[in-house]
């Protein structure tokens, strides 16, 4: 699967935004490597995958943060964007307790699925913050 790469046109214009998203692409690229390997125990594979679900939720709530502390016009339907994404993290995680979930295909599943949705949500949603944002000193 290929890896994911932050380019500066993704660039939200907010600097700490920008520095969690490139870490997310990490944890997804980290997942990739590690579906790679043989001999993968489900300890391991639930256990990074339980880090890209914690930073995704954490990185969502900070924008979150933000729409709230700014009174953002548009937040309903960014907030929807990422209901849909934690929704399809939550199934993610029900699949993987069935006993007999092949967790490695679903952590490349889950790892393509987040950064693919990462990239498409910036490019389509979160760009329309930048001005906003930098309008509230957020640069
Ligand atoms: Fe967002």
């Amino acid at each position: 699967m290929d890896k994911f790469i932050w380019k500066e046109e993704n660039s939200v214009g907010v600097k700490e935004i920008d520095e969690q998203h490139k870490h997310f692409f990490e944890i997804a690229n980290s997942i990739i490597d590690l579906t790679a390997k043989e001999n993968l125990t489900k300890e391991e594979v639930v256990k990074s995958l339980q880090e890209l679900g914690d930073y995704a939720f954490y990185h969502l709530s900070t924008e979150e943060n933000y729409f709230d502390k700014f009174k953002y016009q548009d937040a309903p339907l960014h907030i929807n964007a990422h209901n849909e994404y934690r929704e399809s993290v939550n199934e993610y995680f029900g699949k993987m307790n069935s006993p007999e979930a092949d967790v490695k295909k679903l952590a490349e599943e889950m790892a393509g699925y987040s950064g693919n949705w990462l990239l498409a949500h910036i490019v389509v949603v979160d760009k329309q913050y930048t001005k906003f944002f930098n309008e509230h000193g957020l640069n």
